[in-house]
């Protein structure tokens, strides 16, 4: 069934959402067949797909081009955007063009952005503008050089408190869900039962209505990953492995065998060649 932004907000309490990003085509295919509820097409994909140290680099040109690919293999999947840094800080009609062309040119169903309170009356214009906006608060990587490094957010109480409030805000903006990153698994679940749109967590512990990961994380391929993330199957060792067996079978004249091969069309004599 295709998940919307009802399915979304009907899911509330009912039951858990599981998304995941994804930026092209052939890995979003597998996402969705796998009955993910949203593929976020994250700005992360400066860092993964990039290999950037981190996403403020990230452009809309990047963002359109991997949205549509992922957008072009989700059948049931929601299919979620980052709003780059530098695509919304502008002024109201930077950010308003920007969320536009993430719709359209990259086949969005919905765009996310980071920030809180701050970013309240965007989100409100945004939302009466017909776009579906998922909030992101807690670690927001786009303000890393702001808080010092990537760090758990939300351990002071004035910190949670405004965590809370800007989640409260969110909603009542219009934000139909909201990502939750690197928080106390406590300061999660009562941000949760506050407000009433799903919270997605990442790092922020069990009691959210929904999870996201990193799936280059989830899957083995990330170098040093978070304490938040589980590795469900070691696929980066098992790549490495057939890229190695690949090498040397290319090397020792393995690859290709007679079956990988096309032969001579019947009554044709390559040997007339001059
Ligand atoms: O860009 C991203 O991948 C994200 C997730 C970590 C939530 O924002």
């Amino acid at each position: 069934m295709k998940n919307t932004v009802l399915t979304f907000r009907e899911a509330k309490g009912r039951e858990k959402l599981a998304m995941i990003t994804a930026y092209d085509y052939s890995t979003a295919k597998l996402m969705d067949q796998a009955g993910m509820n949203a593929l976020l097409v994250g700005d992360s994909l400066g860092n993964v797909m990039l290999g950037y140290e981190n996403t403020l680099a990230v452009t809309m040109h990047d963002m359109l081009r991997h949205c549509a690919a992922v957008a072009r293999a989700a059948e049931n999947a929601l299919v979620v955007c980052d709003m780059p840094f530098r695509s919304y800080r502008v002024n109201a009609a930077q950010a308003m063009r920007n969320a536009l062309r993430l719709m359209v040119e990259g086949m969005a169903q919905a765009v996310k952005l980071e920030g809180g309170a701050e970013f309240c009356l965007l989100v409100r214009d945004l939302t009466k503008a017909s776009v579906p906006v998922m909030g992101h608060l807690g670690l927001t990587p786009q303000s890393v050089h702001a808080l010092g490094g990537f760090r758990v957010q939300g351990k002071s109480l004035a910190q949670a408190q405004k965590i809370l409030d800007d989640a409260r805000a969110l909603e009542d903006a219009g934000a139909f869900a909201l990502v939750l990153e690197c928080v106390p698994a406590p300061l999660a679940a009562r941000v949760t039962n506050a407000v009433g749109i799903p919270v997605i967590g990442i790092g922020a512990g069990p009691d959210c209505d929904g999870q996201v990961l990193v799936w280059q994380d989830m899957l083995g391929l990330t170098e040093r990953p978070a304490r938040f993330v589980k590795i469900f199957e070691q696929t980066g060792k098992s790549m490495t492995s057939a890229f190695a067996a690949y090498a040397e079978e290319v090397r020792r004249g393995a690859f290709p065998a007679p079956e990988h091969c096309y032969g001579a069309p019947e009554g044709v004599d390559f040997g007339e060649l001059t």
